[in-house]
């Protein structure tokens, strides 16, 4: 029996560019799935090339406010990557690294700012965590 709900969304993030070692069209979409801290789940699609934030903002996901728009200034879509999942993203930068230091939540060694991370074909069926609040 689940211990959590899943709601499916059906977003459609635009895309800004593609992964340049993508082997999958740019319309090809993909599933993320976001765990809030009470252990609900949203289902979210979006295109490949959109970013992680881009799909749970256009998907309707509350856990990721995004205040910024993806401009590297809030720290406001503070996500958990699974270990899993973390050889398929490139690591932060710097400016991600600096930015992490300001989440409400405070990091964790699988912290990333989902306004950083490209989605590629890798990534479909990726769950990420959120924190309990980006405030
Ligand atoms: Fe502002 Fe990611 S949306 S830092």
């Amino acid at each position: 029996m689940p211990t959590h709900q899943t709601k499916t969304n059906g977003s459609d993030a635009s895309i800004s560019a593609a992964s340049d070692n993508n082997l999958f069209t740019m319309s090809q979409k993909i599933t993320i799935n976001f765990i809030a801290a009470d252990s609900r789940s949203v289902l979210a699609t979006g295109k490949i090339g959109a970013t992680l934030m881009e799909i749970a903002v256009s998907g309707g996901v509350d856990g990721i406010a995004a205040d910024c728009g993806g401009l590297l200034t809030c720290a406001t879509c503070h996500v958990f990557l699974p270990e899993a999942f973390a050889a398929q993203v490139p690591l932060p930068d710097a400016e991600e690294l600096s930015m992490l230091a300001f989440t409400a939540v405070p990091q964790k060694p699988n912290s990333r700012l989902s306004c950083q991370i490209k989605l590629t074909a890798a990534l479909d069926g990726l769950t990420v965590e959120l924190p309990a609040t980006q405030y």
